[in-house]
């Protein structure tokens, strides 16, 4: 992609955002009073705001502007022979190696980038006391059991992802809905995976959040769809603010691909770690079709008037809690205003939690209390809108600055008698004055229009 960076060269850094989330209510470290729970996070006010944001928009682009997919909410426990034939219990591993000296775990295939445990300015296995064992296989599915008695029958697994809900109800699909191929299946819920390097805050948790859509096509169609894919998605991020040069689409090569693919794609951000993945497109061919059909004993094929076959699946997997911090880390600048450090969450205004901030310069003026009430009510029937009557207007601009909020209306004694508002803009900092009427309107208009992240 053009203009595409080497090194991340903005002001965030993750704990500069972890930091801003856990100050101003957007996400908390999980169990905080109880000394925490690594890696596991809690989503406050703003964070459950811009997650549903995250989630609303994906279901919007995926369903609603679309003709071709449906949604699906399948259970979090499925039946423990699914991810036999998924080939999670099988599969679904990384490679381990215990230090005997220092007993830390590690992954083998990070042990370049592991620090040993006894002396952490040398990497694992690099010591001489350092004393690794051979690498085992650690499934990463979180184990569970199902009724009263815990044995070897009653093992159950929380999903590692959603996709294969979305597989075995194939069938329940198809003879219920209207859809033939080209169509997809949609599903947005919680995976689970017991990583074992969890870490930069939202990036990599053990409990994070799946928006997955399987696309069923004709086999000979599965090329053109999964490139259709790949711009599709690309084409999301940047449509709600990503800065281009941060956004790339790397495909896999063929040793990286997994067993099922015969193509992956990986749209990669750029955060402060470095070029990472944010959402894997991959064409899956008749795999899982194919292995849940063995697996059950139920064809899984689409017949119609004149053909019977197995579609190809096109599978675009993205994380909502990575999308989440994607915007948040893009969103994220500092600036000097007046001599004062500004720090600011430039999201697009329709990722951004709270879309209008109504403030009365003084609130204890009755008069002025009246007129940004009743703006206030008006507003937030059609839009998420914050009322702040309290400390100076500069720390209320700052607190929705930090919060991203695009637009500050603002009721002064001027207001009184010309029956006018100012409303200010987060970016530019412009102030401008309209009727108190106006204000709804325009905000919808301005919430509806093409909106372009800074450079
Ligand atoms: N069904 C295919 C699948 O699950 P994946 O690449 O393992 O593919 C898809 O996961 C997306 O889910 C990733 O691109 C990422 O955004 C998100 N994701 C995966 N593991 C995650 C974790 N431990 N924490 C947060 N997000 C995760």
């Amino acid at each position: 992609m053009t203009g595409e960076l080497e090194t991340y060269e903005g002001q965030a850094t993750i704990e500069k955002v972890a930091s801003l989330c856990r100050r101003r209510g957007f996400i908390f470290p999980s169990s905080d009073i109880y000394g925490g729970l690594g890696s596991s996070y809690d989503y406050g006010h703003y964070g459950v705001l811009l997650k549903q944001n995250v989630k609303a928009e994906w279901q919007r682009s995926m369903v609603q502007e679309r003709d071709d997919i449906v949604l699906l909410d399948s259970a979090i426990i499925l039946h423990p022979q699914v991810w036999v034939s998924s080939g999670h219990v099988g599969g679904f591993s990384d490679p381990l190696v215990d230090c005997r000296t220092c007993k830390h775990r590690f992954r083998a295939d990070h042990l370049a980038t592991c620090q040993c445990g006894r002396r952490p300015s040398k990497l694992a296995g690099e010591t001489a006391d350092c004393d690794l064992t051979e690498a085992r296989e650690f499934n990463l599915m979180f184990e569970t059991s199902i009724g009263p008695v815990r044995d070897e029958g009653s093992r159950a697994y929380l999903r590692p992802e959603t996709a294969q809900g979305i597989f075995i109800n194939f069938k329940n699909v198809t003879s219920s809905l209207r859809v033939k191929p080209p169509f997809g299946i949609a599903q947005i819920g919680k995976s689970f995976r017991n990583e074992i390097t969890p870490g930069n805050f939202i990036f990599r948790m053990r409990e994070f959040e799946q928006m997955e859509m399987e696309f069923f096509v004709p086999p000979a169609d599965s090329q053109q769809w999964y490139e259709h894919w790949i711009g599709y998605r690309r084409d999301w991020y940047l449509n709600l603010g990503l800065r281009p040069g941060h956004l790339r689409v790397r495909a896999h090569e063929s040793t990286e691909l997994s067993h099922y693919s015969s193509g992956t794609s990986d749209l990669e951000y750029l955060f402060p770690i470095g070029w990472s993945e944010l959402e894997g497109i991959a064409n899956r061919g008749d795999f899982d079709l194919s292995a849940h059909a063995a697996g059950s004993g139920t064809k899984l094929e689409w017949i119609g008037h004149e053909e019977r076959y197995v579609p190809h699946v096109i599978e675009p997997a993205a994380g909502a809690d990575r999308a989440a911090l994607a915007f948040l880390v893009d969103a994220y600048d500092e600036e000097e205003v007046g001599g004062e450090l500004r720090t600011v969450l430039r999201f697009h205004p329709r990722m951004a939690p709270v879309k209008v901030a109504v403030l009365p310069l003084i609130g204890k003026d009755d008069g002025l209390v009246s007129i940004a009430r009743d703006l206030y009510q008006e507003l937030r029937r059609v839009m998420p809108a914050e009322y702040d009557d309290s400390a100076s207007i500069g720390k209320r601009y700052r607190r929705q600055d930090e919060i991203g909020t695009p637009w500050a209306v603002t009721v002064d004694h001027d207001s009184l008698t010309d029956g006018a508002v100012t409303i200010r803009d987060r970016d530019s900092l412009e102030q401008i004055r309209v009727p108190v009427a106006d204000v709804k309107p325009l905000l919808l208009e301005r919430l509806d229009a093409p909106w372009h992240p800074r450079s």
